[in-house]
């Protein structure tokens, strides 16, 4: 067993760490997070001469970068096109994947699924320290899954799970769930600091050593009460959350980190009301929009870009006379700094007088962003609410504003309009620059350059 001197103090939630305990982390401002973690002694740093004996030939292991040999193995696709998509195109075979959730979200749902599509092709095995084999085996028929390839086993003990890894030679492992794992060697309870990442270690560098992909799951707790999946991010090469977008049955998943895609991928999926399946929502901007109710003020379609597609969105806006003194101004799924910000704009370039006004603004369908494309959608939408001005259910809108009230250009507003046509959208309002030379057919784009342009193209709707 590894000896231990040095202390340090870990927050469970972001996992910074201090030479003393205190009440609240100093980095995420967490209550209670700070546990004592013990580092294994580290090599005494030798007075006067550093005496390199013993490493001679060291040069050896020492490469040309042109001469190292590229090993770039196929990837394994998920059989979901959304995980696939946050995954950067499918699971790279000796990568660890850290899938970090609330519980209920749908980890154990999705990694299950997951496996049972891909045992037929790929060597794989669920380990679950969570629930008894019976359970997954329940949850296994109800999502109708092919089970007939897959092994699983309850076991905790990381270097059981190791050796059984080695023996089947398995290619694919999920590990149900990162905090129920121990490892024999190493002191202290499962879920710890200290055990969390002595077992996150010793899975990586098996992965790696032997070319096994891990998707190892991590929960991820409000009160602290269990080291959360910062705590071992940096071990992982992909780190992506599960997040249940409030009051629906669809579920966000992002990824964090990612060495081999890129982080700004937004993939969805649903939740299937008989069974719990998750199901990837391959045209988001379907759920997002309710277009077959009457048109009200206030609302107002935006279109986003999340990693490479685009998906529109809708936003509403209600602006009330305030009964008190300091209105309230609220942003639900958007940022809320961003709409005090929008809000002074619209009053100073926009002469809009909205100062008395209690104003809320809401992003339908549970979808929590912060993308500044959605700042001209959101002031037409606020403006449409105050004057009581309905937007016609064809309209769309993108860009950012600036705080001179100039509209700023946004990346890919080609893809945005096409993605807009496609759904049946015949005018948008967007800056000069993302113009496209030639709009789709049937199609108008309101070309403008300031907030006082905007407004003057939202007239044009009468
Ligand atoms: P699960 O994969 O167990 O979540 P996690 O591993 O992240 O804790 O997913 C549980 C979800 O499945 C929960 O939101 C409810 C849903 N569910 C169904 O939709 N149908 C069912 O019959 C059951 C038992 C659960
Ligand atoms: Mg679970």
């Amino acid at each position: 067993m590894a000896k231990t001197t040095k202390a340090v103090f870990l927050c469970t939630d972001c996992g910074d760490s201090f030479s003393k305990w205190q009440g609240q982390c100093e980095s995420c401002g967490a209550w209670n997070t700070l546990t004592q973690f013990k580092e294994p002694k580290g090599l005494k740093t030798p007075k006067g001469t550093i005496s390199l004996r013993g490493y001679a030939g060291a040069k050896e292991s020492v490469q040309k970068l042109s001469d190292v040999k590229l090993e770039e193995l196929p990837r394994i696709s998920s059989n979901n096109s959304e995980f696939d998509r946050v995954l950067g195109g499918g699971i790279v075979p000796g990568s660890v994947i850290l899938l970090a959730g609330t519980p209920g979200a749908g980890k154990s749902t999705l990694t299950l699924q997951t496996l049972c599509e891909l045992s037929h092709q790929v060597p794989a095995i669920y380990f679950s320290g969570e629930e008894s084999l019976s359970q997954i085996a329940m949850r296994s028929a109800r999502l109708n899954l092919p089970s007939r390839h897959l092994d699983i086993a309850a076991e905790t003990d990381v270097l059981a799970v190791l050796t059984m890894i080695s023996e089947l030679k398995v290619k694919l492992v999920v590990i149900d769930s990162l905090q129920s794992m121990f490892h024999p060697e190493v002191q202290g309870a499962p879920g710890g600091v200290t055990q969390l990442r002595e077992c996150a270690h010793a899975l990586t560098q098996y992965a790696k050593q032997n070319g096994v992909a891990m998707i190892v799951i991590c929960h991820t707790t409000k009160d602290g009460g269990v080291a959360g999946p910062r705590v071992v991010e940096h071990i992982a090469d992909v780190m992506m959350h599960l997040i249940v977008m409030e009051g629906s049955r669809f579920r966000e998943l992002r990824a964090q980190k990612n060495r081999f895609g890129s982080i700004n991928e937004l993939g969805i999926l649903a939740m299937m009301p008989d069974n719990g399946y998750l199901k990837a929502v391959t045209d988001p901007s379907a759920i997002f929009l309710n277009r077959t109710r009457k048109p009200h003020s206030g609302s107002m379609v935006a279109a986003l870009w999340e990693g490479s597609r685009s998906m529109l969105v809708e936003l509403q806006s209600l602006v009330v006379e305030a009964s008190q003194g300091n209105p309230r101004r609220l942003a639900v799924g958007l940022d809320q700094n961003r709409l005090n910000m929008l809000v002074a704009i619209l009053m100073r370039h926009g002469n809009l007088a909205i100062f008395d006004q209690e104003l809320y603004v809401n992003l339908v369908g549970g979808l929590k962003i912060s993308d500044p494309s959605t700042d001209l959608p959101l002031i037409l939408s606020m403006v449409s609410s105050f004057q009581n001005r309905v937007i016609p259910q064809d309209w769309l809108a993108f860009g950012e504003v600036g705080l001179s009230g100039e509209i700023r250009a946004v990346p890919s507003g080609l893809e945005r309009i096409r993605q807009a046509a496609q759904q049946g959208f015949r005018y948008c309002i967007c800056p000069k620059a993302n113009v496209p030379k030639t709009p789709p057919r049937g199609f108008t784009v309101y070309s403008v350059e300031t907030l006082v342009e905007a407004l003057d193209a939202l007239e044009n709707i009468d």
